[in-house]
C-alpha cells in the first residue's frame, strides 16, 4: 500500500512497491514568503510536472545524474529515493531578489562569475544563509560533498543558460536540491520549474517565473504556459 511520506508546500511524496522509488504528486498550489502567501492556480501541477520533466530529461541526457525516473501522469512522476541534504543551493547569473535587497542593489547587473549561495533548509528558521564551514560544523555536508554539489550546480548552469537563451529568456538565478542515492552517489533531486528559478524575457525583461505571483504582476498560469511552449521549441533546436 502506497503511503504518504511527506507533504511539502507544493508537492506530495508517496511510497511505491519498490522501496527505492517514490511517486511525486504535484499540486496546483503556489506559495511565497515561506508559505505566508498561498493560492491555487489551475493547471499549475501539470505545468510544473511537464517543465521539470523536460529539464531533468535534458540534464540527464547531458550527463547530470538526477533522481528522475519518468513521468507517469499529467501531475505525477517517479523518482529515485534519496537521502536529501537539507540545503538550498542557489546560483545567480544576474542580480535579483534577495541578492539585490541584501546588498542594496537594483536588479539586472550581470555577474562576471556566477554567485553561489547555500541556505539551510528549515521552515522554522526561515532557511538561513550558510557558508561551507557552517555546513561542515552542522554535519549537513562534508567539504567533499559540497565540492561535488557545486560541480553539479555549475554543470546545470552551463547546460541551462544556452537552453533558456534559445527559448528567448535569461536564466537569472535558480535553486537546486541534492540527495544521495542508494549507492551513495550525489544526484540532483527536487524539481526545476519557474517556481524555483528566475527567467526574464531576453528583449523585454518581462518576468516569466514565480515573481509574477510573489509580486502580483501577472497571471502565473499564463506565464508558465508560455515558459513550457518556449522550452518545448528550444529543445527541438538545441
Ligand atoms: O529569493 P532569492 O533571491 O534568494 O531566490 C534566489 C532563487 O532561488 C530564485 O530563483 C528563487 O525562486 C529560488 N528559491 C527557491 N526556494 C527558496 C528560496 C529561493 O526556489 N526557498
Amino acid at each position: 500500500m502506497a503511503k504518504l511520506l511527506y507533504t511539502g508546500k507544493v508537492k506530495e511524496m508517496w511510497s511505491t512497491d519498490d522501496p527505492e522509488v517514490l511517486r511525486v504528486v504535484y499540486t496546483d498550489q503556489a506559495t511565497a514568503g515561506n508559505g505566508e502567501k498561498k493560492d491555487d492556480f489551475k493547471n499549475k501541477a501539470y505545468l510544473n510536472n511537464e517543465i521539470s520533466t523536460l529539464i531533468f530529461e535534458y540534464l540527464s541526457k547531458n550527463g547530470v545524474p538526477t533522481h528522475f525516473i519518468k513521468k507517469i501522469s499529467d501531475t505525477e512522476e517517479l523518482v529515485k529515493k534519496c537521502d536529501m541534504f537539507p540545503l538550498e543551493v542557489v546560483t545567480r547569473n544576474i542580480a535579483a531578489g534577495h541578492f539585490s535587497s541584501r546588498y542594496g542593489l537594483g536588479e539586472g547587473e550581470k555577474f562576471d562569475t556566477p554567485v553561489e549561495e547555500l541556505f539551510y533548509k528549515s521552515d522554522e528558521l526561515d532557511d538561513p544563509i550558510m557558508n561551507e564551514s557552517d555546513a561542515i560544523a552542522l554535519h549537513i555536508a562534508t567539504a567533499e560533498e559540497q565540492k561535488k554539489i557545486w560541480e553539479l550546480s555549475r554543470q546545470v548552469n552551463k547546460l541551462l543558460i544556452p537552453l533558456f537563451d534559445k527559448a528567448g529568456m535569461e536564466l537569472v538565478d535558480f535553486k537546486l536540491e541534492f540527495g544521495k542515492d542508494a549507492d551513495g552517489n550525489i544526484i540532483l533531486a527536487d524539481e526545476f520549474s519557474p517556481d524555483n528559478c528566475r527567467l526574464w524575457d531576453k528583449k523585454t525583461k518581462k518576468h516569466m517565473d514565480k515573481d509574477v505571483y510573489r509580486r502580483d504582476i501577472g497571471d502565473l498560469t499564463t506565464v508558465y504556459e508560455q515558459d513550457l511552449a518556449r522550452i518545448q521549441e528550444a529543445l527541438k533546436e538545441i
